[in-house]
């Protein structure tokens, strides 16, 4: 059995970190809870929890709308998170963010308004095999209304893109290519740089979904050169029911908005409304003030721990999980790739992957089972569904051994 290396061990102090979230502190049918679905969301610090609770125990109030002290305060708290965001990505701007529900509606927002505009009978929108459902059906909606066609690089057993079968999809018909930054079902990190520059050679734009990799790695839009980023604050440690759309300020500008009411418009008459500037063009109605407060303070977290920091500990934690489970006779890992983040997806012989994932609650150990909403991908690798470990930095060498017994007790259970 190895251990992680000192290197990485000295600069991250895991348990000091730990303490920054109570919630891993409980035990789960009697057992210390090991949480590995950060994934699916990650357990929020603190920190987050705190700035949620004093907006609305001290500055609740509608923003954009007030000239009262109260409303001044949460407008202000609000739209620090913008500029937050604008760091946390290296946008140019805080116009070019847009506050959506998460990485979904950000990709629906982007199907709905700039895809109606532009995608005409013919033309051709690029996906990939491993795309979350949420980068799938927008398209497959927006190319059924419009008459195009959805195509989708192939990727191979390991779970990584054929960059050479991407070029071939490439053409003047394609409007769009829209990918993973990072599989959820897999944890393959894509070449997204390589294929933005790829699309744009081609003349296409890109949208990355950014939803699994903003919470492990450092992500810079200008220098990715991305069309459209989206992410979603549940993951990066932020509550729930915030994201952001990134988009270059030319095409926002460019695009019509995307719902109708309060604080997206400048005038309005019977005859005529005029539309409000970016960002708020987008931004139709009160929108989750309390979740954007929090989504400030998880930047702030993840900040103050550093991405570099929280990519080496993950990293390491990875490749100690995937020694540890590959040793484990009748274990398959689904997603192998080169260059992964911190995702186990596994299937065993003649066990079912709900099966493997109530026993594994039962010994407090928390994991996802299914299809991860990428129904494509248990296609292709032949699994009806995987059970997936998916790591965060709070977690531990011995959370990982936890997993490796608690998958040995399915064992002897099913044997
Ligand atoms: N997309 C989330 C996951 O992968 C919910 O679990």
């Amino acid at each position: 059995m190895s251990t992680l290396s000192s290197a990485v061990t000295a600069t991250f102090d895991v348990e000091k970190i730990r303490e920054d979230f109570p919630v891993l502190k409980q035990t789960v049918h009697g057992k210390p809870l090991v949480y590995l679905d950060s994934a699916a969301t990650a357990q929020k610090p603190t920190a987050v929890v705190d700035a949620i609770r004093r907006f609305h125990e001290v500055d609740c109030a509608n923003i954009h709308r007030g000239v009262h002290e109260l409303s001044q305060r949460s407008t202000a708290a609000y739209e620090e998170t913008r500029a937050k965001v604008r760091r946390f990505l290296h946008a140019n701007s805080s116009d070019e963010l847009i506050f959506v529900r998460g990485t979904t509606e950000g990709i629906n927002l982007v199907t709905s308004t700039w895809g109606r505009k532009n995608v005409q009978a013919g033309d051709e929108i690029v996906i990939s095999a491993m795309e979350h459902h949420s980068n799938i059906v927008p398209w497959q909606m927006l190319c059924e209304e419009r008459g195009a066609t959805l195509r989708v690089i192939p990727m191979n057993e390991r779970g990584e893109l054929l960059l050479e079968e991407y070029e071939k999809l490439l053409t003047p018909r394609t409007r769009m290519v829209a990918v993973a930054h990072v599989s959820n079902a897999l944890g393959t990190i894509n070449p997204v740089r390589q294929m933005i520059e790829m699309a744009h050679k081609a003349g296409a734009l890109t949208l990355i979904d950014g939803a699994q990799a903003t919470p492990h790695m450092k992500v810079d839009v200008q220098a990715l050169d991305a069309d459209f980023y989206a992410f979603s604050g549940h993951k990066v440690f932020g509550p729930t029911g915030i994201g952001i759309l990134y988009g270059k300020r030319k095409l926002l500008e460019g695009m019509p908005p995307y719902q109708g009411g309060g604080d997206m418009i400048k005038v309005v008459t019977f005859e005529k409304t005029t539309y409000n500037d970016l960002p708020y063009k987008f931004e139709a109605g009160t929108p989750n003030i309390a979740g954007g407060i929090g989504l400030g303070a998880a930047l702030d977290y993840v900040n103050k721990l550093g991405l570099d920091h929280i990519a080496a500990w993950e990293h390491s934690l990875l490749e100690y999980g995937t020694e540890r489970l590959s040793a484990i006779p009748g274990l398959r890992l689904i997603g192998t790739a080169r260059e992964k983040a911190g995702v186990l997806s596994f299937v065993m012989d003649g066990i079912h992957p709900h099966d493997i994932g109530t026993v594994l609650d039962n010994l407090g150990v928390a994991v996802r089972t299914g299809h991860h909403c990428a129904q494509p991908v248990m296609d292709f690798f032949h699994v009806p569904a995987t059970t997936r470990a998916s790591l965060a930095f709070y977690n531990t060498p011995a959370e990982i051994d936890a997993l490796a017994a608690g998958i040995l007790k399915v064992k002897e259970i099913f044997a």
